[in-house]
């Protein structure tokens, strides 16, 4: 696929005030490449001071949410990311959105699949979502502020538990725990997701921004300190040898062994 190819799996449309973003790549089960994380950039950054849009539905084609990054990409991340960090710019444009996001979340929602969702302000699941932080299973380390926000909206040991063990989070753990507001049934989630959308999309825009600043952005300069500082460590951690060994076997579909690691 080409980068244009590519960043047209990006779907924007707008009606009556709600901006509707697909993730439409199912058969790489929405995985992001870097053209796609520019699109979403370009789309966030454009939707942000869009006077025609209140509210934004976020949601994907096919049978899964979003696999993470790209891993047919990771050996270019690093470069990148030094150079002209792509994903870096969207979390920034997702974490910063002034304006209400609703997300309909299906099948799974891995790495940076599950960690965008923290900067969601309504997020609902179909029963077999799935939230998955594999960072240290791949060798890596959590990014997209997940470091800072986990700990604080799940306390620190249930954080750990996802964030070291890389524990997958059903649907009605994702919403015990608080990550999701509610769980719906698989046919319902986009009529749902839409519903909730237009109740927004109803109320005085100014206050829902006020709102959303007030409860999500007062400490807006921590969480982009600490997704600049994860970066770092992730771009590092990139280039090491415990990530070759993670991307090799996910790519040669064997288990990784990093038995030789000290
Ligand atoms: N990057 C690139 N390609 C990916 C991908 C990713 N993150 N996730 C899936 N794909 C590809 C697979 O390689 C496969 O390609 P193939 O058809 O050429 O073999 C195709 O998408 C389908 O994936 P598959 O694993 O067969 O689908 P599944 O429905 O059985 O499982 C997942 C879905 C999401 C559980 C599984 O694909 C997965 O674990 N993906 C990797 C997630 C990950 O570690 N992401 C990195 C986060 S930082």
């Amino acid at each position: 696929m080409s980068d244009v190819e590519e960043a047209n799996t990006i779907e924007v449309s707008t009606v009556d005030r709600i901006a509707t973003i697909t993730l439409n790549r199912p058969d790489r089960r929405n995985a992001i490449t870097r053209a796609m994380y520019v699109r979403l950039t370009e789309v966030f950054e454009g939707l942000a001071t869009d006077p025609a849009v209140r509210v934004v539905v976020l949601r994907a084609e096919g049978e899964h949410f979003c696999s993470g990054n790209d891993i047919g990409d990771f050996a270019s991340l690093a470069e990148w990311n030094r150079e002209n960090p792509a994903p870096l710019r969207f979390v920034k444009a997702i974490a910063s959105f002034p304006k209400a996001i609703v997300a309909g979340v299906q099948g799974y929602a891995v790495g940076v699949g599950a960690t965008m969702l923290l900067h969601c302000d309504l997020v609902y699941v179909a029963e077999d979502a799935q939230f998955t932080y594999p960072f240290t299973k791949l060798g890596l380390v959590p990014e997209a502020g997940s470091s800072l926000l986990l700990p604080m909206l799940l306390g620190r040991v249930r954080a750990a538990e996802l964030m070291l063990l890389g524990e997958p989070v059903s649907a009605d753990r994702a919403v015990a725990l608080g990550l999701a507001n509610g769980r719906v049934t698989g046919a319902d989630l986009q009529a749902h997701i839409q519903a909730q959308a237009e109740r927004l999309v109803a109320l005085p825009p100014e206050a829902l921004r006020q709102t959303k600043k007030l409860y999500a952005h007062q400490d807006l300069e921590s969480l982009m300190a600490r997704i600049d500082a994860e970066v770092v460590v992730f771009t590092e951690r990139l280039q090491s040898p415990e990530v070759m060994e993670a991307m090799t076997a996910f790519l040669q579909k064997r288990d990784p062994d990093f038995s030789s690691f000290s």
